[in-house]
């Protein structure tokens, strides 16, 4: 059985004195994380206070990027190592916003998540179709061609540890999400894929979350699907009785 999996994409819009006190009310509440995972990707900048804030409840804190390279002349960017040197073992990888504007491609999106694997660090890697592709029916076709790429080289027992999170780019802040039955029948065709590439165990193993206009009102819709595990959520993870109730309709 996959443990379902929530997790906030905070993006650009918090800043680090909000992150603390969402993290201080949040833990308050939060149910046990016997039955849900949950967590908070954030700027690079609040990942230490949170951890620090978060230290004995089962939140976990990850980042919303990291850089392929072990050290180096990237000025600006954030390493595996400095990430783990805080104990952060979550990041996000390849979301739509980064590959459009930040050039993150398919090849360096695959060294990403070979750097997060040997670093210990879970990778939530999105992949997902532009609107144009949805329309002129390639959308599985670019779907596969991003994980294929992504997970280039990398063996079935690492593969497992991965979390894909299907995020249709069309659906992200837009409030226009993918329908339960469309974001399932992507879900199913990358189970398939994982399936072929992988075998069952590994395939079965690895959790899909869907992603797009995703909010309380509607998860557990998604939630009810046979492959979908969880739910990468913008906009809808930012306030504190939201991000609960996300959490709350997943049980
Ligand atoms: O990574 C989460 C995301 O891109 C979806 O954003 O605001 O549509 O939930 P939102």
């Amino acid at each position: 059985m996959r443990k379902p999996f929530i997790a906030g994409n905070w993006k650009m819009n918090v800043t680090d004195e909000e992150a603390l006190q969402f993290v201080t009310q949040v833990t308050e509440k939060l149910p046990s994380s016997d039955k849900v995972e949950y967590a908070l990707c954030a700027q690079a900048i609040s990942l230490k206070g949170m951890k620090e804030k978060a230290v004995g409840t089962d939140l976990q804190i990850g980042a919303q990027n990291l850089h392929e390279e072990e050290k180096g002349a990237f000025t600006g960017e954030i390493s595996a190592a400095a990430l783990t040197s805080i104990g952060v073992k979550l990041a996000i990888i390849g979301h739509s916003e980064r590959r459009e504007m930040f050039n993150d491609t398919d090849e360096r999106v695959n060294a990403k998540v070979k750097t997060a694997l040997n670093h210990g660090i879970t990778p939530i890697l999105c992949v997902g179709e532009l609107l144009e592709d949805r329309e002129s029916g390639s959308a599985d076709t670019v779907v596969k061609a991003q994980l294929e790429q992504a997970l280039a080289g990398i063996e079935s027992a690492r593969a497992a540890e991965v979390v894909v999170a299907y995020e249709p780019v069309w659906a992200i802040g837009t409030g226009k999400s993918s329908t339960p039955e469309d974001a399932e029948a992507m879900c199913k065709t990358i189970r398939e894929f994982l399936f072929d590439t992988y075998g069952p165990e590994t395939a079965n193993a690895i959790r899909i979350q869907y992603g797009g206009s995703v909010k309380p009102e509607n998860i557990a819709s998604y939630m009810a699907q046979d492959n979908i595990d969880g739910a990468l959520v913008g906009g809808a993870s930012i306030d504190v009785d939201s991000y609960l109730a996300l959490i709350e309709e997943t049980v």
